[in-house]
């Protein structure tokens, strides 16, 4: 069976290697019109604390954490830790109990001398958690999928339909893409602008308010975020919210007046009221095509990569069985 996934983000290299692991005898191929350092994956944080898709049940939603929070918690317990760029940060979230306290570690109550260094809060919590250093984490998953032989090639998909002469099955892990590829309207950008800057005497990460602004130390740069922009598309980074978030997250952590090589990154989150992980059949003039959809993850899609792309592997699954009965149906 020849498999395509579409895209080359966190979603689109995680469920490849899903793919190649729940299907050893698939051919796999990665085609993307962007690879990494050039993805919105590249821009995040990368850290995993779940954001919530309202209309996606939370039982699933908790599944999928769990599921990322196992496998890469076994990465950051290995030899492969560095180079994947895995490692557990620790710091205070100050937020009602959520419903991921039970998969990060050690969450609890910020003791009296935490909360010395947040004199406007007379509450708040602290845990322990993973972060994905990007670029690291997706030139490992890239690396991983050549050692399996899959294939990756940059091209851009106009429309799925181009791809079916050469592959069974196309999976669509395009993120905010999908907006033109399969003309999503439910999908919408959430843009984020953030700085990343060497600052390597801040070890903890602190988040502030509602989350919007955030200092998340990872091995080798430290993330300061953010904004929130609803519906704007615009890849431009704004000199005047750079100041902002510098001059915001200066007053949570003076020492970072010190930091240095402040690069600034802005990314589109692919948002949307729930994660579209399902499996569809196009059809065509008599002919059919089976697509697995992967994408929407909004704010979050590092927190629950690996538990989506398993999910998705299963559908692709689902898909070769259906493949397979219809052709010896054709037999008879
Ligand atoms: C500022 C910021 C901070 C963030 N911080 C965090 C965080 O701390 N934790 C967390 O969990 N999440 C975070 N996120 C969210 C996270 O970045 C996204 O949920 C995730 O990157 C989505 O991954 P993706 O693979 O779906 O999309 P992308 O990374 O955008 O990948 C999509 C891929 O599809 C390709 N593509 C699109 N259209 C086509 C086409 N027509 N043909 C071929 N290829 C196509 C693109 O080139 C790209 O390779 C953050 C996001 C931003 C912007
Ligand atoms: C990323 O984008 C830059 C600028 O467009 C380009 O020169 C570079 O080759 C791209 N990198 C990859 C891996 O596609
Ligand atoms: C991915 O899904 C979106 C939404 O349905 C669609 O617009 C787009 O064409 C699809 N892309 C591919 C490559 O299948
Ligand atoms: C989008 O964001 C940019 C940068 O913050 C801003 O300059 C621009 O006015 C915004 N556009 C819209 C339509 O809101």
């Amino acid at each position: 069976m020849q498999v395509a996934v579409v895209g080359a983000g966190v979603i689109g290299l995680s469920t490849a290697l899903c793919i190649t692991e729940t299907c050893p005898s698939c051919s796999v191929t990665v085609l993307s019109d962007q690879f990494s350092p050039n993805t919105t994956s590249d821009v995040a944080a990368g850290m995993l604390i779940p954001h919530i898709y309202p209309d996606t049940p939370i039982h699933r939603q908790k599944q999928w954490f769990q599921e990322t929070f196992t496998y890469l918690f076994a990465i950051s317990n290995s030899a492969e830790a560095s180079e994947a760029g895995i490692h557990l940060v620790s710091g205070p979230p100050k937020e009602e109990l959520p419903f991921w306290s039970d998969i990060v570690l050690g969450f609890r109550p910020m003791s009296e001398a935490e909360l010395q260094k947040f004199p406007q809060h007379r509450f708040g919590q602290a845990f322990t958690t993973l972060k994905c250093d990007c670029p690291p984490y997706l030139l490992w998953l890239e690396k991983r999928l050549k050692a399996t032989g899959t294939q990756m090639y940059t091209r851009k998909v106009a429309d799925l339909w181009e791809l079916h002469r050469e592959y069974d099955i196309v999976v669509n892990c395009t993120g905010m893409g999908a907006h033109q590829l399969v003309g999503d309207k439910q999908l919408f950008p959430v843009r984020g602008q953030v700085l990343k800057v060497h600052a390597p005497w801040v070890t903890q990460f602190i988040r502030d308010g509602d989350g919007l602004t955030y200092i998340y130390p990872g091995i080798h740069r430290v993330t300061l975020g953010g904004t929130r922009e609803k519906g704007n598309w615009s890849l431009s980074p704004d000199a005047g919210t750079t100041r902002d978030i510098f001059d915001r997250c200066c007053s949570l952590e003076p020492s970072l007046q010190g930091a240095q090589d402040i690069e600034v990154k802005v990314g589109l989150r692919p948002s949307r009221q729930s994660v579209r992980v399902q499996r569809e059949v196009l059809s065509q003039g008599g002919l059919k095509l089976p697509v697995v959809h992967n994408y929407g993850h909004g704010a979050g899609g590092f927190s629950v990569h690996r538990g989506t792309a398993k999910e998705a592997a299963v559908l692709v699954e689902e898909c070769i069985s259906a493949l397979q009965a219809s052709s010896s149906r054709a037999k008879l």
